[in-house]
């Protein structure tokens, strides 16, 4: 049975509703599971869902979400000490992706430098489901929202999913297809986090 499990994707790709499925689930089965997300409640965490909307400097992003990891991955360890299931919306996939397409025409090699200075500071999950979806399709299902962040455009988007589809080369990855039924996609999950 794995511990740690992250869910990463697009915005609009559904990750967040089958989390929330899948703690449920797991909840309901009897498992001592925790659900937790970024950017996180915390200070920075609250801070850093400002600088996104404003559209701050993509460096100052890119600091601020790892900073907020960094907590949090201290109180994730604390909860797999204490032998917990720990379930996650988004993680450090998310900073590789987004800020690695932000910063992708900034510097060189954004992803490996943004992997470098995460490295040996935050735990790593026993398993990262990654939605995958046309960016077309994802945002024609958010498009309703009341206020949309900037990242939350098509071309932004596809180069984010670029990076996520690098990055899911690890064995660590499941590559979900995000069209598929809420309720196939969550026990494809549950299943795999079984097993
Ligand atoms: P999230 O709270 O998942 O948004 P929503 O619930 O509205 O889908 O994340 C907010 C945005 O922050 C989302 O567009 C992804 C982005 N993000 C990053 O750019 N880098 C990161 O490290 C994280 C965790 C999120």
């Amino acid at each position: 049975m794995k511990r740690f499990i992250s869910f990463e994707g697009i915005d609009g790709s559904g990750k967040s509703t089958v989390s929330k499925l899948v703690y449920k689930k797991l909840k309901s089965d009897g498992y001592d599971v925790i659900y937790t997300f970024e950017p996180t409640n915390s200070e920075i965490g609250v801070q850093v869902q400002k600088y996104i909307k404003e559209g701050a400097d993509p460096f100052v992003i890119s600091f601020t979400f790892i900073a907020d990891r960094i907590l949090h991955g201290k109180q994730i360890k604390k909860w797999l000490e204490k032998e917990k299931i720990v379930i996650c919306d988004r993680y450090a996939e998310s900073t590789y992706s987004y800020q690695g397409a932000q910063l992708k025409d900034i510097i060189k090699r954004p992803m490996s430098w943004l992997q470098d200075i995460s490295e040996n500071k935050i735990p790593i999950p026993d398993r990262t489901f990654l939605f995958i979806i046309d960016p077309e399709i994802s945002v024609s299902r958010i498009k309703n929202r009341d206020y949309l962040i900037p990242f939350e455009k098509v071309s932004f988007l596809k180069k984010v999913q670029k990076n996520y589809l690098d990055l899911s080369v690890d064995k660590r990855f499941l590559k979900i297809d995000a069209t598929k039924k809420i309720e196939e996609i969550t026990k494809i999950c549950y299943d795999d986090i079984m097993s």
